[in-house]
C-alpha cells in the first residue's frame, strides 16, 4: 500500500516533466496543425501536419477540436480525415487550404476525404476557404479529375460557413452518409469549368443543404440514386445546371431517389432550374419530390424532366417518374419551352403543376410548354400547360 503511495506521488510529481506537450492538449483539447508543424506559406507542404493534427484529434478522448488557423494559406497534396475515431470532433477549419497544380496532384480521386466518422462539425466560421486549384484540370478531358471535397460514410454531420472554389471535378460529394446539414456553404468555378457540380449525394439519407450560394459549371445540386429524404431550401444556383435528380439508370442499372424537398431556392441564370433525368435501359423510381417557391431568373428551362437522357430507345425499360409537385415558381426564363415535360413511352405519373408563374425575359418572347407521357394536374400556371394528360 505504501509502495503504491510513493509511487502515484512520484508519477504526479514527474509526468508534466516528461511529456508537456500531451500535458498541454490534453488539458486544452485543441488541436491546432501549426503545432504539429504546418507552416501556412501557401507554398510549404502542410499535408504531414494535417495528417498529424488529426490523428492526435480523432484519438483523443471526448471532445476535442482541430483548428486550421485563418489568415493562413495551406498546401496540402492530399488528406484522409477518416475515423473511427474515440473523440467527438470540432473542425474549425478558419484558414484557406489549396491544392497543387495538376503535375504536382497526389490524390487519385478525391483530394480532402472526410469518412467513416459520427457527429463531426466542421464550421469555416465564414473564413475558411477550400480551393482546389481545378484550372490547371479544366482543359485536360482525358483526365480522371478529382473531388475536392468527399464525405463517406458519415453520420450526424455538420459543416457550415465556407468557401469552397475552383474544383476539378464536383465540389463537395456525399455517399453513403445518413443525417448531414451543410449550411452558407459558397461554391465558386467558373460556367464553362466541365464537370463541376456544387453537391453530387449519392446513397445517402436526411441530408440538407441550406442557405447556400453555388455558382459551377454543371449541377448546382445533383441527387443521384439511393438518395432518401433530401432538403434543399434557400439555395441560389446559377450559373450552373439546376438542382437535379439523377441522371437515374445509367448502364442498364436500377437506381432510385425519393423524398427530395427543395424549397425557397433562387435559380440566376442557370441552364436548368428543377431538373429530373432518367435514362432508358435503366430502372427503379424518381417520386415524392417537391420544388416550391422557386424564383426564376433568366432561366433557360426552368422545369424539365427528361427521361431519354443520352439513349434513344423507345422498347427498353425505363426509371419510373411519379409524384412531382411544381409549386409557386415565379420568375423569368430565356429558352424556348419553359416547362418540358419530355417522358418514356412507359410515361411519368402525378405531376402537379400549382400556382406557377414563368414568362418570357425578353419582352413579347415566345413560351412554349412541350409534355410527352407526362399524366398529371395543372393548376393557375401561366404558362397553361395544356398538354398535360389526366
Ligand atoms: C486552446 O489553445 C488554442 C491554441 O491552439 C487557443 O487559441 C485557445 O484559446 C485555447 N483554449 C483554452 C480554453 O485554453
Ligand atoms: C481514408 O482512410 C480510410 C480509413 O483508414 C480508408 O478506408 C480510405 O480508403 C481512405 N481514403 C483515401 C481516399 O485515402
Ligand atoms: C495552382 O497550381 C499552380 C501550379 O502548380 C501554382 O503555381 C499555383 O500557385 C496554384 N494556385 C493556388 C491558388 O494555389
Ligand atoms: C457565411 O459565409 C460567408 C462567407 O462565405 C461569411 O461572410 C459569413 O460570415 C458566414 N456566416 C456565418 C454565420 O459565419
Ligand atoms: C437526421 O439527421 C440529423 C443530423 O443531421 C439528426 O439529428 C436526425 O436524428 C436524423 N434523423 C433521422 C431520421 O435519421
Ligand atoms: C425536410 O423538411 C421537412 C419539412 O419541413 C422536415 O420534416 C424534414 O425533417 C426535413 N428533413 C431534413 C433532412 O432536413
Ligand atoms: C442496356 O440493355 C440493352 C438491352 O436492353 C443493351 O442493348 C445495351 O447494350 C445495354 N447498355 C449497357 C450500357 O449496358
Ligand atoms: C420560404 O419563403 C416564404 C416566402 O418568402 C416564407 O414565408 C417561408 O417562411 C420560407 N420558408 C423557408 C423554409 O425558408
Ligand atoms: C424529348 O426527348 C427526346 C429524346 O431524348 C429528344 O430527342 C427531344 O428533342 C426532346 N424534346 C424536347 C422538346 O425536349
Ligand atoms: C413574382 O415575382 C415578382 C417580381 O419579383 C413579384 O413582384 C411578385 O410578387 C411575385 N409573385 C408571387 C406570387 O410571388
Amino acid at each position: 500500500m505504501q509502495g503504491f503511495i510513493a509511487y502515484v506521488l512520484i508519477l504526479s510529481f514527474i509526468s508534466p516533466y516528461i511529456c508537456p506537450t500531451l500535458e498541454y492538449v490534453t488539458e486544452n483539447n485543441t488541436y491546432n496543425v501549426m503545432q504539429y508543424g504546418a507552416i501556412g506559406d501557401g507554398k510549404s507542404d502542410d499535408t504531414q501536419a494535417f495528417s498529424s493534427a488529426w490523428s492526435s484529434a480523432c484519438n483523443a478522448e471526448g471532445m476535442s477540436t482541430l483548428v486550421i488557423p485563418s489568415k493562413k494559406s495551406f498546401l496540402v497534396t492530399k488528406v484522409n480525415f477518416s475515423g473511427p475515431c474515440d473523440a467527438k470532433i470540432l473542425f474549425q477549419f478558419e484558414g484557406k487550404t489549396v491544392a497543387p497544380g495538376k503535375e504536382e496532384w497526389k490524390a487519385e480521386s478525391h483530394w480532402i476525404t472526410v469518412g467513416y466518422l459520427n457527429g463531426i462539425t466542421i464550421d469555416g466560421n465564414g473564413l475558411g476557404e477550400i480551393d482546389g486549384n481545378g484550372s490547371t484540370w479544366w482543359d485536360c478531358s482525358n483526365c480522371v479529375r478529382p473531388v475536392v471535397f468527399h464525405f463517406h460514410s458519415c453520420n450526424d454531420l455538420t459543416v457550415s460557413n465556407l468557401m469552397i472554389s475552383n474544383s476539378p471535378r464536383a465540389h463537395v460529394s456525399v455517399n453513403q452518409c445518413n443525417g448531414a446539414t451543410f449550411s452558407n456553404i459558397s461554391i465558386d468555378s467558373p460556367a464553362t469549368s466541365p464537370n463541376t457540380d456544387g453537391f453530387d449525394i449519392s446513397s445517402s439519407t436526411n441530408i440538407s443543404i441550406q442557405d447556400s450560394n453555388i455558382k459551377a459549371g454543371d449541377d448546382c445540386i445533383a441527387i443521384n440514386g439511393g438518395s432518401f429524404f433530401v432538403n434543399v431550401t434557400r439555395v441560389t444556383c446559377g450559373p450552373g445546371h439546376g438542382i437535379s435528380v439523377g441522371s437515374l439508370g445509367k448502364f442498364n442499372s436500377t437506381e432510385s431517389v425519393s423524398d427530395i424537398y427543395v424549397r425557397n431556392c433562387t435559380f440566376m441564370g442557370s441552364t436548368n432550374g428543377a431538373r429530373i433525368k432518367t435514362i432508358l435501359g435503366g430502372s427503379g423510381y424518381a417520386k415524392n419530390i417537391i420544388y416550391e417557391q422557386i424564383i426564376l431568373e433568366n432561366v433557360k428551362n426552368p422545369i424539365i424532366i427528361n427521361q431519354d437522357y443520352h439513349y434513344n430507345l423507345e422498347e427498353v425499360s425505363s426509371v419510373s417518374v411519379n409524384s412531382v409537385t411544381y409549386r409557386g415558381f415565379n420568375g423569368t426564363f430565356v429558352g424556348n419551352v419553359a416547362i418540358n415535360l419530355n417522358c418514356s413511352s412507359s410515361g411519368c405519373f402525378n405531376i402537379l403543376l400549382d400556382k406557377n408563374n414563368i414568362v418570357a425575359a425578353k419582352e413579347g418572347g415566345k413560351t412554349f410548354v412541350f409534355c410527352r407521357n407526362a399524366h398529371g394536374t395543372v393548376r393557375d400556371t401561366i404558362p397553361n400547360v395544356y398538354c398535360l394528360s389526366e
